[in-house]
């Protein structure tokens, strides 16, 4: 039995596809378990419960031998969710489950180190649980992956890269996510403005969500890469060619507007007391306008059996031609 813990989740519920693909039997663990109906229907198993209640999690972990984790609360949907150190605490608890339930191989998502991990909360919770499971006896693989293109490229003012996309994380019970949506969910397609954290030169290996959770699936099984692996998308790309590719697809003139960092670092600051999820958001995207991913992590990619890997103009290109109506 593989427990999926995030499976409702944009990359978590691919992960369940492709093992129910592979015809393994998988669970998964929601605090919304009425919601899961999509899951169900693929032959999961539901389990209602919350990492941060440790009875919830033992029950869930009953029988497991691999988990996958995709979990985070970088847009936090329940109370309490965006609490300093609710994540790692909820990971700790899973862990301590696993390890009392004899799971022998575990798999996080986690994200590409950076110089600012300190000072961005969802990256400190991933930097503590791997060093947890690091000293775990499970065997334990983190993947840090580079920024995703079904979310950045649609947080910065397209529609486009969620065509398709059945649990997208922007579209999660997040109320500030539903808000920038309205505001500007459609600048690319309507005014031609890519709107980017930090300046128009800086590069990305944007990674599609789907190599993502393949990745994570091939990890259960590749206990021989060691106990961290970096996994980025096949092309760096600044934000001016990434402009450029939605100019193509489009067939309109895109423009870069570049938000400065310590502009999201000042709200970040300012909210923090009193909204912690809006600043943690604000805390994102100062990590994404202050550091670059460029890493050729083609080894990695060749081991998992993931090449070819997808482009940002071939995910464009390839939701481009399924419609508007794709999007929910
Ligand atoms: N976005 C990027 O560019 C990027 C880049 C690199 C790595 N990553 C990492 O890749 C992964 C992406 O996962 P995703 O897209 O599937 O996430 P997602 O769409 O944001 O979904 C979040 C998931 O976490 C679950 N969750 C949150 N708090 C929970 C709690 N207390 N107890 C149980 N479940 C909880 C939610 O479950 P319910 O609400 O149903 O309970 C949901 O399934 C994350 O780990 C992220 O950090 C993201």
């Amino acid at each position: 039995m593989i427990l999926v813990v995030g499976g409702t989740g944009q990359v978590g519920s691919l992960v369940v596809r492709l093992l129910r693909d592979q015809d393994r039997s998988v669970r998964v663990l929601t605090r919304r378990p009425d919601s899961a109906a999509d899951l169900v229907a693929e032959g999961a198993e539901i389990v209602g419960g919350d990492l941060r209640d440790p009875a919830s999690v033992e029950a869930a972990v009953k029988g497991v031998e691999t988990i996958v984790a995709t979990a985070n609360n970088a847009a936090p949907s329940s109370k309490g969710d965006a609490r300093p150190g609710a994540i790692e605490h909820g990971y700790a608890n899973l862990i301590k489950a696993a390890e009392r339930a004899g799971v022998s191989r575990f798999v996080l998502a986690s994200v590409l180190v950076t110089p600012v991990d300190d000072e961005v909360p969802q990256a400190r919770a991933k930097r503590s649980i791997e060093r947890r499971l690091a000293a775990s006896p499970m065997s334990a693989l983190s993947l840090r992956f580079s920024p995703f293109i079904e979310v950045w490229l649609a947080l910065a003012g397209s529609t486009l890269p969620l065509r398709g996309e059945t649990r997208a994380t922007l579209q999660r019970p997040n109320r500030m996510l539903a808000i920038n949506r309205r505001l500007s969910g459609n600048l690319v397609e309507e005014r031609g403005v890519l709107l980017v954290p930090g300046p128009a030169t800086n590069r990305n290996a944007f990674l599609s969500t789907h190599d993502a959770a393949a990745a994570l699936v091939a990890g259960i099984d590749t206990e021989d890469i060691g106990a961290e692996a970096d996994l980025c998308g096949p092309e760096v790309l600044s934000w001016q060619q990434v402009a450029e590719v939605f100019s193509d697809v489009l067939n309109r003139p895109v423009r870069v507007v570049g938000v400065p960092g310590p502009a999201f670092r000042t709200q970040q600051l300012l909210l923090a007391p009193v909204a912690p999820g809006l600043a943690a958001i604000m805390a994102l995207n100062r990590l994404m306008a202050c550091s670059e991913s460029y890493q050729d992590t083609t080894p990695v990619a060749t081991r998992l059996g993931l090449l070819p890997l997808r482009t940002v103009s071939g995910v464009l290109r390839e939701k481009a031609l399924l419609g508007a109506a794709a999007t929910r």
